[in-house]
């Protein structure tokens, strides 16, 4: 099957296109820096030719409210029209769990916009809610990390490992569209302040961390807002095995 990967040189699409390879698939890799723009389009129409399937893992990770959601937007409407022109028959959106529940932060906002296009939108369409990565917690200290010192939230999560996410992606993107996907998260709860510390510990990265819900990431991430829902697919890779192989 010939799918293409938004995002194909991010985290997670690296790992999705490696996914689709492994299973013998034909892999389209869409990213800026492999010459195909989706806020201008530039390069989309020729790379969907022949795809059926597109899995969107782009980013943006600006803070400003407003341009994340013009970007998210954009990105979207662009992708899906060419998607449309192109006759590609299922749109795999990852997205993240409890989007609706975080209104003031400024990517969610982004995500939010992009899920309503999805879904609102002329291609059949799987939405896949994915808790936080193995590697959020150093993705957040490298946010504010100066001088030694980065700040962290005591976020309560569920983490799930890159990998696990990809084989999910590319599992999904082979087959039927389903609709909003049940919340994909790992097998357990890690407080983020303790995921960064042992993140940087084992990747021999020195770094003071403090503790605060006065940074990127707020107080309405605290509690069990980030947490997977009832019914959620759990992927097998535990934090400790992923550390493992950090080191
Ligand atoms: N981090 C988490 O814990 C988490 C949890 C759940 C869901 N998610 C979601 O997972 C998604 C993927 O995250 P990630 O960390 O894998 O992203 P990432 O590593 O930042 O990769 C982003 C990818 O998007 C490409 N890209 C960005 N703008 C583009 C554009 N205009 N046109 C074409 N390609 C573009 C980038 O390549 P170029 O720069 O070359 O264009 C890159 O390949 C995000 O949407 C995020 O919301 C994240």
């Amino acid at each position: 099957m010939r799918i293409a990967v938004a995002g194909a040189t991010g985290n997670i699409g690296a790992l999705t296109v490696a996914a689709l390879e492994r299973a013998a698939h034909d892999v389209v890799r869409i990213s800026r820096s492999l010459g195909v723009d989706l806020t201008t389009g530039d390069g989309l129409d020729a790379a969907l030719t022949g795809v059926e399937a597109v899995v969107d893992a782009t980013s943006y990770t600006g803070a400003d409210r407003d341009a994340a959601v013009a970007y998210f937007g954009t990105a979207t409407q662009n992708l899906l029209a060419a998607e449309k022109r192109a006759g590609v028959r299922h749109h795999v959106l990852l997205s993240i769990v409890g989007v609706d529940r975080v209104v003031g932060n400024a990517h969610y906002a982004g995500k939010r916009e992009q899920e309503r296009l999805v879904t609102e939108g002329p291609v059949p369409w799987t939405i896949v809610p994915a808790t936080q990565f193995h590697d959020f917690a150093a993705t957040v200290t490298g946010w504010t990390e100066q001088d030694g010192v980065a700040t962290i939230p005591p976020l309560l999560v569920q983490p799930i490992a890159p990998e696990d996410v990809a084989d999910v992606l590319a599992e999904i993107a082979t087959g039927a569209p389903q609709g909003r996907y049940r919340d994909v998260a790992g097998p357990d709860l890690q407080d983020l302040v303790d995921m960064a510390r042992r993140t940087n510990d084992a990747r021999g990265h020195a770094v003071k961390l403090v503790p605060t819900w006065s940074s990127v990431l707020g107080p309405e991430m605290a509690g069990d807002v980030l947490l997977p829902g009832e019914g959620a697919r759990i992927a097998p890779t535990t934090f400790d095995e992923w550390l493992a192989r950090q080191r």
